[in-house]
């Protein structure tokens, strides 16, 4: 008989869902405080192992990655085969032909536009003015993610897919248990807002595509040359290359909005660590706006967002199914087991981060990151699947937050409550009620 490591008892059918569903952040906080590394527990049918061990998340991710799939049917209807859904040899096919348009002097070049979006953002700003810096955010990372990428201005559709994004994003726990397909069926508020929501999306990317097809290989983003292979195959193609620009649209732009958010939340929130923050952004940029040339010396700035990511990272959980029986630590994992890694609970381990909850962008010195286990800090992934734009996502992050805090400090407004939302990405739930006063 199969031996299943400790886990929380079913004391229903369901329950191990519900619990989780409820308040999935906190459950498997739960489940690793009182049952440790690896736990078990029955959902939707099937059996769940969360791991909380840098090393064994390594071995998912990377030594033993064949083992594993992802599993992310659910999100099709919104995602369809693109990049961070496929499988296997198509997969494989997509990241060669993607990687390119995010090498390291490609991503270079997107600095200069980076910092342009957050000063054209920050122009708009009146003295005291009241902003709701999640939108703001959302507005910066969507339009350097138009403008790098796809070569368009996706600045007049901000509102649009922000609210789009709010209705299609779903909770984690309904991809993944994929018996609750069938919800997708019924006249529910909630699924239609969300098929509306996805409505959107898809007219927006069609909208990008149309906008661009005319001029496809005249210009050097990555869009005009996925849009010249597009040609050169068929149009049976058209579908995928759609799915590859909405999974680097949703992927590029969500993730990063929220990075930098919780950024501001955190800087808010310590005034030593803002105070430092200026002086080096009044060292080493004055008066000028940031550059690339400017990355290596923005320390300070770097580790700031380096520890936004570890206590709010906006991927805060990341799932697999064994492909077969796959052996952990002694136990067995059975073939179509699900194993979740989750990045909030391993970046608040006290074993890897001394006071996890303590926001101190100090910690990372090169020691430290010398000798913390890779993977007890994985905001971005690992292996075959790591994030395609963590160099961009994480330069965004450093140049936006840099060139606004040259010239404004953000103060959180009274009364205003921040709760994180954990759906797939991890939101303010209430948005980010800020004031801006200048410096
Ligand atoms: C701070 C910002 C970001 C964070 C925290 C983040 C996080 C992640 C994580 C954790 C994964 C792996 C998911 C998994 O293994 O299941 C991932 C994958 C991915 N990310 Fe990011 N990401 C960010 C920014 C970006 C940007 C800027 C882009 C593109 C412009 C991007 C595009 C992608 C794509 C396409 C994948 C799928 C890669 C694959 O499966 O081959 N991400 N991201």
């Amino acid at each position: 008989m199969t031996r299943f490591p400790p886990g929380p008892k079913s004391s229903y059918p369901g329950s191990g869902f519900l619990r989780f569903r409820k308040d999935p952040m906190g459950f498997l906080e739960r489940m690793a405080r009182e049952f440790g590394d690896i736990v078990h527990w029955k959902m939707g049918g099937q059996n769940v192992f969360l791991i909380n061990d840098a090393n064994l998340i390594r071995d998912v991710l990377i030594t033993q990655d064949k083992k594993f799939d992802k599993q992310l049917e659910a999100a099709r209807s919104l995602l369809g085969l693109g990049l961070t859904v496929s499988s296997g040899e198509l997969h494989r096919r997509q990241r060669q032909s993607i990687q390119p348009g995010f090498y390291r002097d490609r991503i270079a070049k997107f600095a200069e536009v980076m910092v342009q979006c957050a000063a054209r953002a920050q122009n708009r700003w009146g003295e005291n003015a009241t902003l709701d810096i999640k939108r703001e955010m959302e507005r910066i990372a969507l339009r350097v993610v138009g403008e790098t990428l796809f070569g368009v201005n996706l600045e007049s559709h901000a509102e649009a897919v922000s609210r789009a994004m709010t209705r299609a994003i779903g909770s984690p726990s309904n991809m993944m248990v994929p018996m609750l397909k069938w919800i997708e069926k019924l006249p529910l508020k909630g699924v239609r807002a969300a098929k509306a929501g996805r409505a959107v999306m898809h007219a927006v990317v069609d909208q990008v595509i149309r906008e661009r097809r005319p001029s496809a290989g005249q210009t050097d983003d990555l869009l005009s040359s996925l849009l010249v292979a597009d040609d050169q195959i068929n149009d049976a193609s058209d579908r995928q290359l759609h799915d590859e620009v909405m999974n680097l649209l949703i992927a590029g732009y969500e993730t990063t909005a929220n990075a930098m958010s919780w950024a501001w939340y955190l800087i808010s929130q310590h005034p030593k660590v803002e105070d430092c923050l200026h002086q080096e952004l009044d060292r080493v940029v004055g008066d000028r706006s940031p550059t690339m040339a400017d990355f290596e010396a923005l320390r300070l700035t770097q580790n700031v967002i380096r520890e936004s990511l570890r206590l709010y990272p906006p991927l805060w959980i990341i799932w697999r199914r064994t492909l077969e029986d796959y052996p952990i630590n002694g136990y067995v994992a059975p073939a179509g087991s699900l194993v979740l890694m989750c990045q909030h609970v391993t970046h608040r381990d006290k074993r890897y981060f001394p006071e996890p909850l303590r926001f101190n962008p100090d910690r990372w010195t090169e020691e430290f990151k010398e000798h913390m286990p890779k993977f007890a800090y994985f905001p971005f992934g690992g292996g075959s699947r790591q994030c395609i734009g963590d160099r961009f996502g994480f330069l965004e992050a450093v140049l936006v937050v840099a060139t606004i805090a040259r010239k404004w400090k953000l103060t959180l407004a009274t009364g205003h409550p921040v709760v994180p939302a954990p759906l797939f990405t991890l939101r303010p739930k209430y948005g980010l009620r800020m004031i801006a006063t200048r410096r």
